[in-house]
């Protein structure tokens, strides 16, 4: 843990413009400096930096912060990660606070095991380059392959010598603990013996995040079939198999850059793609895919494109392990390769602009492509298309966003030739018992997750954006009259009354919305959970909430007047207060930032639609249509004719 006292420094040291300086070119304008968004691709400049604020913010992609925010965003790093390399930049001591004597332990423990893996890396690695035996059988076999010395050195391939236990005893004489060449897995003990695990094998080492080797993959050269092909590094403190995609670190940067990630099977899948110039790629290393691994990739984005070497067989039998892609929001495409190719063999034959070229013709949306897959086969059987309906509704279901969800219903019903009305009441229906399944399980679950632990981003008056206005409206509305009841109970339906928070929270999980503030997001939760205990929340409850984060913005809020003039205008000539009219403003409100939403969607697809290939047009094109209709049924609500 990195001192309090230490982290104020820092924050107080770094310069915005001076941080963001070493990696945007920015310009002077007025007191502010400006240059183009290093996190969305843009033509004309909208990014801006605060020197006096300490902040930059991008209008074209709303991303904002301190300096802090910037590198974690920017580098791809946590919060301690990135006040550690701010220190480093200002030549900051870092004081770390006091761990306790087993955190501490442990802390050690994983170092000790990372400097194991560290040698045992550059050991393989100078065994594969300089021993004879190496340059002979590694060295030879990789070549052979066709990888070049480039990527060889990249990727920092190595080899085992053949033995029972070279490795272990260099290792050994070097000053590595027994101990610890265990626990990383790099010697398995026999009695009181140690052997090496990967005794004559081609080495592939997996890196952490941030570059450090963790693990390893070996790769047997014999053709002996009771000799497993790869032996890998055994689950451990430093490595854990489902939080890890390996090539993710040499992949970060091009998965931002070209907004999308490739998915392939193995090793040497990575390897070849990015010989052939695409580096964008990982691999889930022979296992189904985690639903760790899947947040880990859309840290850098929401495509995913897997690549898909089995026949059509191997591809059925794992459709339903890509149903957590879905799960996770994610857009996701399948690319099948001719036959008795896979990506290694296929970036062998052909240079980076034609597997771009052939990706880009022949991927395709997984869901449309699973549609199409399985009605094919429910042509020759058609006993079966109930239970493929179902199975494909399944899939849908598992998608977050309400119109995607739609947009695939309407898309998939026209495919298989039946009412849409018919996969909307199935959809409907596995959602409602995975809401109370989840539910059961959790019954604090609102379904507003958890808000980000960082800290919020430094917002000021000038610089809030038009949604932040909206949110901060709703939430004034929440803190300042949460308990007053709206609509009163209703004796014939049996139901409560109907709170000014009961109303909102139900209104946005209706419709599945988050806050963009995540303070906002947390006030929301607490509501949530309030409610559900059966109680009403009240304003003090959040100005001296121990988070300071809530308690100031909530005195904030509270006392913040009558001020509505920025969404509302006033036109009353009487007195009338607020609390009088909330029957109205507080459906208005909510229903004003549905509507900006649908807006800034409709915007979002319409650009979108300008770049768009054929398949996603017709997806863009449907999302269009239930966007727009949206905003006219929302309009009708308001009872103001905005229809644009
Ligand atoms: N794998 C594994 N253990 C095995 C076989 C496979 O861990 N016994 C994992 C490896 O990560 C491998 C991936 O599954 O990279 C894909 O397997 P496969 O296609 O057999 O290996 P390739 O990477 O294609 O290796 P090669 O081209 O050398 O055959
Ligand atoms: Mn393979």
């Amino acid at each position: 843990m990195i001192d309090p006292a230490t982290i104020e420094r820092i924050i107080d040291t770094a310069e915005i413009t001076d941080v963001v300086q070493d990696f945007v070119t920015l310009k002077k304008r007025g007191v502010n400096y400006l240059g183009l968004c290093p996190f969305h691709n843009e033509k004309t400049p909208s990014f801006t930096v605060s020197p006096a604020k300490g902040i930059f913010k991008c209008f074209g992609c709303g991303k904002g912060g301190n300096a802090v925010n910037f590198i974690m965003e920017h580098e791809h790093v946590s919060w301690p990660e990135a006040l550690r390399y701010l220190a480093k930049k200002y030549g900051i001591d870092v004081v770390e606070t006091e761990v306790t004597d087993k955190e501490k332990e442990k802390q050690n423990e994983r170092e000790s095991m990372m400097l194991a893996t560290g040698y045992a890396q550059r050991f393989f690695s100078s065994n594969l380059n300089k021993s004879d035996e190496g340059i002979a059988v590694g060295l030879a076999y990789l070549r052979e392959r066709g990888y070049r010395p480039q990527i060889i050195e990249k990727f920092q391939l190595g080899y085992s010598p053949e033995g029972w236990d070279i490795f272990t005893r260099e290792a050994l004489k070097n000053g590595y603990k027994e101990e610890f060449l265990e626990k990383t897995g790099l010697s398995v003990r026999k009695g009181d013996k140690l052997f090496d695990r990967f005794s004559s094998r081609v080495i592939f080492p997996v890196h952490s995040l941030s570059g450090k080797v963790i693990g390893f993959g070996g790769r047997t050269l014999k053709q002996d079939k009771n000799t497993a092909k790869y032996l890998n590094s055994p689950e451990s403190d430093i490595y854990h198999k489902s939080r890890i995609l390996y090539g993710l670190y040499f992949a970060k940067r091009s998965v931002v850059q070209n907004d999308k990630c490739y998915l392939v099977e193995g090793y040497t899948d990575v390897l070849s793609l990015h010989q052939a110039g695409i580096e964008n790629v990982v691999a889930s290393s022979g296992t189904a895919l985690t639903v760790e691994q899947i947040r880990l990739i859309k840290r850098f984005t929401k495509n995913i494109t897997i690549l898909f070497d089995g026949d059509e067989a191997g591809l059925k039998a794992s459709l339903r392990g890509i149903d957590i892609i879905l799960e996770e929001g994610m857009n996701v495409r399948i690319l099948m390769f001719p036959d008795g190719e896979d990506p290694d063999s296929f970036a062998h034959k052909t240079d980076s602009d034609r597997i771009t070229r052939y990706i880009n013709d022949n991927e395709l949306d997984f869901v449309l492509f699973k549609t199409r897959l399985l009605n094919e086969d429910a042509k020759k059987d058609p006993v079966r298309k109930s239970m493929m309906i179902s199975d494909i509704v399944r899939s849908v279901a598992r998608i977050p966003d309400r119109i995607t969800r739609m947009v695939y219903i309407r898309e998939c019903a026209a495919i298989l030739n039946i009412e849409e009305s018919i996969l909307y009441r199935e959809a409907y229906e596995i959602r409602k018992k995975e809401a109370e399944k989840k539910l059961k399980y959790k019954n604090n679950d609102s379904g507003f997750k958890s808000p980000k632990t960082l800290p919020p981003a430094q917002s000021s008056a000038g610089m809030v954006n038009e949604r932040e206005t909206h949110e901060r409206e709703i939430i004034r509305l929440l803190i300042n009259y949460g308990s007053i009841e709206l609509f009163g109970p209703n004796d014939e339906t049996n139901e409560m009354p109907v709170t000014v928070a009961s109303y909102i929270t139900s209104e946005l999980e209706k419709d599945e919305l988050e806050m963009s503030n995540p303070v906002y997001n947390s006030i929301l939760m607490e509501t949530c959970k309030v409610i559900s205990e059966g109680s009403v929340p009240s304003g003090k409850m959040f100005s001296n909430h121990p988070d300071t984060a809530i308690s100031s913005t909530a005195a904030d809020l509270l006392s913040s007047s009558y001020d509505i003039s920025k969404i509302w205008k006033r036109k009353e000539s009487y007195i009338e207060t607020e609390e009088m009219k909330l029957r109205q403003l507080v459906p208005s409100t909510i229903l004003a930032y549905k509507s900006f939403l649908v807006r800034q969607e409709l915007k979002d697809t319409e650009d979108k639609l300008k770049a768009a290939g054929s398949e996603e047009a017709i997806l863009l094109q449907q999302r269009h249509m239930i966007l727009k209709s949206t905003i006219i049924q929302l309009a009708k609500q308001l009872g103001n004719r905005i229809v644009c």
